[in-house]
């Protein structure tokens, strides 16, 4: 997210707007039936060179065939076969001409839709389990016959539907895997996108190279050349304006629609003085003197101020941040049409998990919003362009990597859009905290790069709670700021646990920021995960 998410509020998406362009790419299928893994499974066939998407399991037969794919993959889900609501297999899907493989909940309905049988356990069955292959078939050809993988599911296949080979078992299921060659359908009970199956991506690259006979050449990069392709018909000659908050989505979104139509994109780069050192500079440095791209930086940082003083609590910080930026994005973007002509498109790096969120990839208008901020004015009113809407967001940074943005950039650790505002707790953010603070910031951040660990913790940080605290720095008593450092390893920001980074290199940490920041008297550690913590403290 970043403050700029709010712009959308009040703007126009596009009528339709699906994540892929109408061209040939290969592409396989993944229907959800609501299980917890599967937007793991779209990526895992990413990562093994096929195009995937996620669609919802009752989706238009017809949506699914105009994407022509090469197989069609059904997830798990919560829901049990046999209940009566519970989400259908429509035959249609079998009728499509390409080869399907379902996944539990998948393959429990391949398994009752077709003759087998289907059945609650005694016993469910979590977590890791010791699966035996017995006929190795199509599907596990070239994995071990013993091998661990990971289940989750209480119903069970007790028998496969007639004309179906069982080619494994596990401690729990009788029928852990089959497979019908001649018709196309294979099963697994088991998860093979999840890590815990070892010899998962290796079943799921057989499926797709074997079984559907993909070419497996798709990268994230493949997407620049359709992108570039599909903005240019959808902005025509119009123009359109960004607003980059530094971070890699609204970059990379920038760049490719920079590429796209050059000139006619304005960046707005909006500092509201809560960005962390020399992170404005980097910003400019690498889109004004690298790319050329023509860019509108405001330095509002007296303005952002003066809306925060006298104020503590963090959610109207929040509010008020929000609604300023938007009070300035705007007056740019007025300056910007008067003096240019008018801009009809915004631009915005909405990710394809903001899609999945908001309803899934087949055409749902998907607004990335953000509740603090009230959006445009009526007046003012854009198309969306979101040239990420098809990328996960690793794929995004390998995308930026291409484009050739600069490693700061492709690489930035997440950072909340109202800055380090929020990172000054219980007290008013004023400029002499956010020095503080900002110096400690970077302190942090130089030594966790020198020590190699950037790219290995999800977020690295700072936070400045409005206490003192007592200690002695030479013969003198002080009184001094705390510095808190804070430290996340994460997937995905939902839950996280505290890095354990090593104590040298904290103790390192610890004596520069109080030698070197002098009104900072003690450093400590948060080592709370989330849950309970969240990542950020307010
Ligand atoms: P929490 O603190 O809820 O944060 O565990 C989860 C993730 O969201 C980021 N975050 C924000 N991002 N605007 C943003 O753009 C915000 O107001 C905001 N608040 C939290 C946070 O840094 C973490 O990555």
């Amino acid at each position: 997210m970043s403050p700029t998410d709010g712009l959308t509020a009040t703007a126009v998406p596009p009528s339709d707007a699906p994540t892929t362009p109408a061209v040939a790419t290969e592409e396989v299928v993944v229907l959800d039936f609501g299980g917890q893994y599967s937007q793991l499974i779209a990526r895992r066939v990413r990562e093994c060179g096929v195009f995937s998407e996620l669609l919802p399991h009752h989706v238009a037969i017809e949506e699914v065939r105009r994407r022509r794919p090469c197989g069609v993959i059904l997830s798990g889900g919560p829901a049990s076969v046999y209940e009566p609501g519970a989400p259908r297999l429509r035959r249609e899907l079998l009728e499509l001409g390409v080869p399907v493989l379902g996944i539990c909940y998948g393959m429990q309905l391949l398994a009752r839709e077709l003759g087998g049988r289907v059945e609650g356990a005694e016993v469910g069955e979590f977590g890791r389990s010791q699966l035996t292959v017995r006929d190795h078939g199509r599907l596990l050809r070239g994995t071990p016959s013993e091998q661990t993988c990971w289940m989750s599911h209480r119903d069970t296949v007790f028998a496969p539907p007639p004309g179906f080979t069982a080619l494994a078992s596990s401690t729990a299921s009788p029928v852990a895997a089959f497979e019908s060659v001649e018709r196309g359908i294979y099963g697994i009970q088991f998860h093979p996108e999840v890590v815990h199956t070892p010899y998962g991506q290796q079943v799921l690259t057989t499926f797709l190279r074997e079984v559907c006979g993909c070419e497996r050449t798709w990268t994230p990069v493949s997407v620049i050349d359709e992108q570039v392709a599909a903005i240019r018909e959808q902005i025509g000659g119009g123009r359109a304006i960004c607003g980059l908050s530094g971070g890699v989505d609204s970059s990379v979104a920038a760049l490719l629609v920079h590429r796209a139509i050059g000139a006619r994109l304005t960046c707005v780069f909006v500092d509201h003085g809560f960005m962390r050192k020399d992170e404005g500079a980097q910003v400019i440095a690498a889109f004004r003197d690298h790319f050329h791209v023509p860019l509108v930086a405001v330095d509002a940082s007296e303005r952002f101020l003066a809306r925060l003083r006298g104020v503590t609590d963090p959610e109207e910080k929040r509010k008020r941040i929000g609604a300023e930026f938007i009070r300035v994005f705007e007056e740019e973007a007025r300056k910007l049409g008067e003096r240019d002509g008018e801009i009809g498109y915004l631009v915005q790096g909405t990710l394809y998990s903001d899609v999945i969120e908001s309803g899934g990839g087949t055409g749902a208008a998907t607004i990335k919003s953000h509740h603090n901020v009230g959006g445009l004015p009526d007046d003012l009113r854009f198309e969306l362009v979101e040239p990420l809407r098809s990328l996960f967001k690793d794929e995004v940074r390998a995308v930026g990597a291409e484009l050739g943005l600069p490693e700061r950039l492709v690489w930035r650790q997440p950072f909340p859009g109202p800055g380090l505002a929020i990172r000054i707790v219980g007290g008013e953010a004023t400029r002499e905290r956010l020095q503080i603070l900002r110096e400690a910031d970077a302190i942090l951040q130089d030594e966790i790069r020198r020590a190699g660990l950037y790219r290995e913790l999800w977020q690295s940080f700072c936070v400045l709670p409005d206490i003192r605290s007592v200690g002695v720095q030479g013969d003198a008593r002080t009184y001094g700021n705390v510095i808190v450092i804070r430290a996340v390893t994460s997937d995905d920001a939902m839950t996280a646990d505290w890095a354990r980074l090593p104590y040298d290199l904290l103790e390192q940490i610890a004596s520069r920021m109080i030698s070197e920041i002098r009104p900072v008297g003690r450093v400590v550690l948060d080592i709370t995960s989330k849950p309970p913590g969240t990542i950020e403290w307010e």
